[in-house]
């Protein structure tokens, strides 16, 4: 295998053998493939594709680059959930500990912020303390005290896909659907799951913002998983908007916490409802729908999941009590905000631009292994459909600098749309894919 020769033939639209493919993911293990090689191989797979034997090839070579964890030693369903990643995304935060609560195991292994999207661990990173990297024996250590463990990829699993997303996220080759599929569920069937939900963005704010090749996307996953065993559901959900107000690191943990306290957003409660509702259905096989959605709903209400995610912070190292002060969350020196000069409808909030935003504010990583500033973002003060006066609110922008300050109070402003008329907006869950097929909602 001559690594320019496997480049060239990508570039090229042609189709690699598996051997070849096979040796080159291989030989950038090793270190016999650098970077900019990988990197040219991604750009090519960007314009190109993968077809499905190569993404099978990818598959197995992350899924085998590193172990799988075995956690049949657990006395209960282990379900996970994964998104495809939005600006705004903090469920996982609430989801969790909600499904811990309802009688599940989650061994949660998630992302540091790609592109214009926060991460997972960067939002936990927000708890004084909280160590998102432990050994597999401490996840699993907390995972059987906790009932959820919340950790990014070790070195241990699928090294190649950990590897591989980073070089994606600083080379603009991340919204490929093949790399994508492969991507997440190297991750999900390390984690000896016994089912999967999958939130699958749709929208200008997702990587994949068509909604047919959301739904390749969505299938692509849930045929990956079925066909090694692992029950899986895709919902294809709105990322045409920001998912509820906050944007940026500490500001999407905080509005996490409120969300278990049963405050936030009513977009952010929905979709954590309808996914714990799915991870409860995919780990009780029988339940019906509406007795899975009425246990979600009675136990966010009775606050035992806030409990629970405080178990969480301190089985991880972080220190809970911030959960019950969430003034203490970390905050960027500079807040301005940003009011509207006219009035009317607020008819669209452009995602893209604020998560983008987030990263020039400091909030995301331009180059590998960059440190970030947690506290700055967005706060918006409007939603879709809102309608406004002349000098209200529509948000405050959260900067290091007043430089930062500026551009946000620019970017906040021309991301939305206000004018005349209704707001025409995706549905939040729009689509369930599943091994029974597509439903439309
Ligand atoms: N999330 C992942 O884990 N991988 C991707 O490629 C995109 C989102």
């Amino acid at each position: 295998m001559i690594p320019s020769r496997v480049i060239e033939t990508k570039r090229d639209g042609g189709v690699l053998g598996r051997g070849d493919l096979q040796s080159f993911l291989d030989g950038y293990l090793q270190g016999a493939v650098p970077d900019y090689q990988m990197a040219a191989f991604l750009m090519a797979t960007y314009f190109r594709g993968l077809d499905a034997s190569e993404a099978e090839v990818l598959v197995r070579a992350m899924l085998g680059s590193g172990s799988v964890l075995d956690l049949s030693w657990l006395d209960g369903p282990r379900v996970d959930k994964h998104s495809t990643g939005g600006v705004g995304d903090k469920v996982s935060l609430a989801l969790a500990p909600l499904a811990a609560e309802l009688g599940l195991y989650v061994p949660m292994m998630s992302g540091r912020g790609l592109a214009h999207t926060t991460g997972t661990l960067d939002k936990l990173e927000a708890f004084p303390g909280f160590r998102v990297e432990l050994t597999l024996d401490e996840f699993e250590d907390v995972l059987g005290r906790v009932g959820c463990a919340m950790m990014g990829q070790t070195s241990e699993i699928a090294p190649l896909d950990r590897r591989l997303y980073a070089l994606r996220d600083v080379t603009a080759t991340v919204p490929v659907i093949s790399l994508i599929a492969a991507s997440i569920m190297s991750k999900k069937l390390s984690e000896d799951l016994t089912g999967l939900v999958l939130d699958v963005k749709v929208g200008s704010g997702a990587f994949i913002p068509e909604e047919a090749r959301a739904l390749s996307l969505a299938s692509a996953m849930v045929g990956i998983g079925e066909a090694r065993g692992l029950p899986t559901v895709a919902l294809l959900t709105a990322m045409d908007r920001p998912l509820g107000r906050a944007v940026g690191n500490a500001l999407e943990t905080a509005e996490a916490v409120a969300c278990l306290r049963s405050e936030g957003p009513a977009d952010l409660r929905e979709l954590v409802l309808a996914e714990a509702s799915e991870m409860l259905q995919a780990g009780f096989p029988g339940l019906g729908e509406a007795e899975a959605r009425g246990r979600a709903e009675a136990t966010l209400a009775s606050g035992r999941a806030l409990e629970r995610l405080a178990r969480l912070v301190e089985a991880q190292g972080g220190d809970p009590s911030i959960i019950d002060e969430p003034h203490r969350f970390a905050t960027a020196p500079e807040r301005s905000m940003v009011v509207a000069l006219e009035a009317g409808t607020v008819l669209g909030i452009d995602p893209l631009p604020l998560g983008q935003a987030v990263v020039t504010l400091g909030g995301g990583r331009r180059r590998l292994g960059e440190s970030i500033h947690l506290g700055v973002g967005f706060e918006l003060a409007v939603a879709p459909g809102d309608c406004v006066e002349k000098g209200d609110p529509l948000g405050t922008v959260h900067a290091l600098d007043g430089a930062g300050a500026a551009m946000g109070e620019a970017v906040l402003r021309s991301a939305i749309r206000i004018g005349d008329g209704v707001a025409d907006l995706r549905p939040l869950v729009s689509h369930r894919v599943s091994a029974a097929g597509v439903i439309r909602y």
